[in-house]
């Protein structure tokens, strides 16, 4: 029996689909619940720190994909950040100990590094941990419980650092919550108003004239950004390939796409498919430009990634084209 943790979520969800295919008996563990009912699923409805829900949760459960967390970059979000990331992972820990599970699959964040700080390109898995976010502090002390359960009780742990990921009909979704303020001037107002950012927020809307638009984000220097976006199934194939091959046990990888997006390259793609204008806004500091080296899990598991990101597109534009379609 697999547990997923998260399972009611963008990545959760999809691999929960994955292993049903594949024949396994799964549980879900997510303080939502699914709506999903097939034969050899079953679900646990709860806090991951709840203690009692996930022995519950944890009960016959020979392999575990812990994929559940909460993102937030809101400082009023920092204690349920500890307590879903920190404490939750303590305690699906502890459980897993008592179930004596075979292996133990971590879901990371490259905002252990992070990213967006980088003091080397491409980052590696070697590149000093200093987390900037309250949330990338908690994925690290989340890493460290489980690298200390494989220390002290012999727990067979694999790490993997994952690269920003989004279902392929979520980059063009203003409604989304990362690509929504990512791609599109309005949600990104609203974004960095509930951050409390007035100086970028007067920014931002001096180039809004109230109809919609797309945002190329640039740095204070005109740098347009770049990071990685990962289909969520490219993740799906990736979890399946670390379970799959026994010399991940006891390893941190980076996981994600190959290849990072240009923003100047990606924000015209868009644009051409909502018919929105671009509104370039260079923002104050350094921005976002990144690369991430998953050279390490390739070379372990065989990984490649399926979905780039001008495939996702693609598949963003026909769900953009059956919405507007009139
Ligand atoms: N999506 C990304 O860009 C990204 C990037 C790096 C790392 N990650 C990591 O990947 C994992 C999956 O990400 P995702 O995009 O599927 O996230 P998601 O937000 O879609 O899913 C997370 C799920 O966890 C559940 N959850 C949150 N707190 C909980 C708690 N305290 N108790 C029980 N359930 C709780 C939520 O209800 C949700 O269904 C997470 O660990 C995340 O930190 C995601």
């Amino acid at each position: 029996m697999f547990l997923v943790t998260g399972s009611s979520g963008r990545i959760g969800s999809s691999l929960v689909a994955a292993l049903l295919a594949r024949g396994e008996a799964v549980r879900g563990f997510d303080a939502r619940p699914s709506g999903r009912t097939a034969p050899g699923y079953s679900e646990v409805v709860g806090q991951f720190s709840d203690a009692q829900a996930a022995a519950r949760a944890m009960q016959g459960v020979s392999s575990v994909f812990h994929l559940g967390a909460f993102m937030s970059w809101l400082a009023a979000d920092q204690a349920k950040l500890f307590d879903a990331n920190v404490e939750g992972t303590r305690a699906l820990v502890a459980a897993a100990n008592l179930e004596k599970v075979r292996r133990f699959i971590f879901a990371s964040s490259g905002e252990v590094y992070p990213e967006n700080l980088p003091e080397y390109l491409p980052v590696d898995e070697d590149h000093p941990l200093k987390p900037a976010s309250a949330y990338g502090l908690t994925k690290l002390l989340g890493e460290e419980i489980v690298r200390w359960a494989g220390r002290s009780a012999g727990l067979a742990f694999t790490i993997l650092r994952f690269s920003h990921t989004q279902e392929a009909t979520e980059l063009l979704d203003p409604d989304s919550f990362f690509s929504g303020p990512r791609f599109f001037l309005q949600p990104r107002i609203r974004q960095q108003e509930g951050f409390g950012n007035t100086a970028v927020v007067e920014l931002l809307r001096r180039h809004d004239d109230g109809t919609p638009a797309m945002v190329l984000s640039r740095n204070q220097n005109g740098r347009p950004f770049r990071m990685h976006i990962t289909d969520a199934r490219d993740m799906v194939t990736g979890l399946l390939l670390a379970l799959d091959t026994p010399a991940t046990v006891g390893g941190t990888y980076n996981l994600g796409a190959t290849d990072p997006v240009d923003f100047a390259g990606a924000l015209p793609m868009l644009a051409e498919i909502t018919g929105y204008p671009i509104r370039t806004v260079d923002l104050p500091g350094v921005g976002v430009f990144y690369e991430t080296s998953n050279a390490r899990f390739r070379e372990v598991t065989g990984f490649q990634p399926a979905w780039p990101f001008a495939r996702m597109v693609e598949e963003a534009a026909s769900a953009w084209r059956a919405k507007h379609r009139s």
